[in-house]
């Protein structure tokens, strides 16, 4: 033990090693699916601004034993594991030679990329590493709320969401409470993404007024992401083969892109309305 310090000390005291230390560690802390890319940087200054030897940067995933990103100055950096393919190689965050490859570009983060970063720089002399976490997230697809109508008196609300993750929460309220009798159930896939599925039986005697408005949440708690979808209710009507499609209550952003399908969703509750308003006449 002795003798390596020794030669450390010799080896420094010859080629005039650098000190360094971790100033900051930037890694965005939430990301949704889809995004073009994500910087991950360490800034770090180093004592000696000559470009001695000796100076190592590392990126590990989730703890120690995952590697995914080297770089020895002047060489090129290395991609290993995880981020294998995933990043842009000729990216550089800086002109200086011993900071141009500190950061990670990673094209089109996916959820398999959740998890902590810890960035180690080190020379002969000392070490530093910061950890931060990064949650890629995905707000999924296809979230419906739809009612079944089997038998009078009784109705079956479903709530369905695919390609979630992490995983989600989901709900059904009835005048702004969740609904004691329904059942959720959630699936994950080989990619790791969750489904959702939540089904709820509803008495006739149990709706008041003359019509119900539902509410079916959908939550994804570390994310902080929420959104809904409503069904109205009319008790005293005939069971139909079909299903009833939901209004989606979008987001402003989502209005745009899917104005054919919300209008889709529109007319086919005006349909509805129609159809239990000819229905009372006709009783
Ligand atoms: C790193 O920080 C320590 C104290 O936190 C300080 O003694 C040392 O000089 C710093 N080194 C560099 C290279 O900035
Ligand atoms: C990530 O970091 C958090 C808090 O620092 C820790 O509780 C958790 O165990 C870490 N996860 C892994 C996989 O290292
Ligand atoms: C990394 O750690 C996070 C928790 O910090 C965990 O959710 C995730 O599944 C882990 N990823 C891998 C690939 O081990
Ligand atoms: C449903 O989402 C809308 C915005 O899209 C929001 O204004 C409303 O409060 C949400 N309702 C519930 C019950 O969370």
């Amino acid at each position: 033990m002795k003798s390596i310090n020794m030669f450390i000390l010799v080896f420094c005291l010859l080629t005039q090693c650098i000190a360094v230390n971790i100033t900051r560690i930037q890694v965005p802390s939430l990301v949704e699916t889809g995004t073009e890319f994500v910087i991950l940087d360490c800034e770090y200054s180093t004592g000696s601004v000559s470009p001695g030897p000796g100076l190592v940067m590392k990126w590990f995933f989730n703890g120690s034993a995952g590697l995914v990103y080297q770089w020895i100055p002047p060489m090129q950096p290395q991609v290993i594991g995880l981020l294998k393919g995933k990043v842009d190689m000729g990216f550089r965050i800086s002109d200086e030679p011993l900071q141009a490859y500190r950061a990670i570009k990673i094209l089109k983060p996916t959820t398999d990329l959740s998890g902590n970063y810890t960035c180690v720089v080190s020379t002969f002399m000392e070490e530093d590493r910061r950890t931060k976490p990064m949650l890629v997230y995905s707000p999924g697809k296809s979230f419906h709320f739809i009612q079944e109508k089997k038998y009078v008196f009784l109705v079956t609300l479903i709530c369905i969401a695919e390609d979630l993750y992490p995983k989600p929460v989901m709900a059904i309220l009835s005048q702004g409470k969740p609904l004691k009798q329904a059942v959720t159930e959630i699936r994950m896939d080989s990619w790791g993404l969750y489904t959702v599925e939540t089904r709820a039986l509803v008495h006739d005697d149990d709706v008041t007024s003359p019509w119900e408005e539902f509410v079916c949440v959908l939550k994804l708690p570390p994310a902080n992401y929420m959104a809904n979808r409503t069904t109205v209710y009319f008790p005293g009507l005939m069971p139909t083969a079909y299903s009833i499609a939901a209004v989606e209550v979008e987001k402003p952003q989502e209005r745009h892109a899917h104005r054919s399908r919300a209008t889709a969703a529109s007319l086919t509750s005006v349909l509805y309305l129609l159809c239990a308003y000819i229905h009372r006449i006709i009783i």
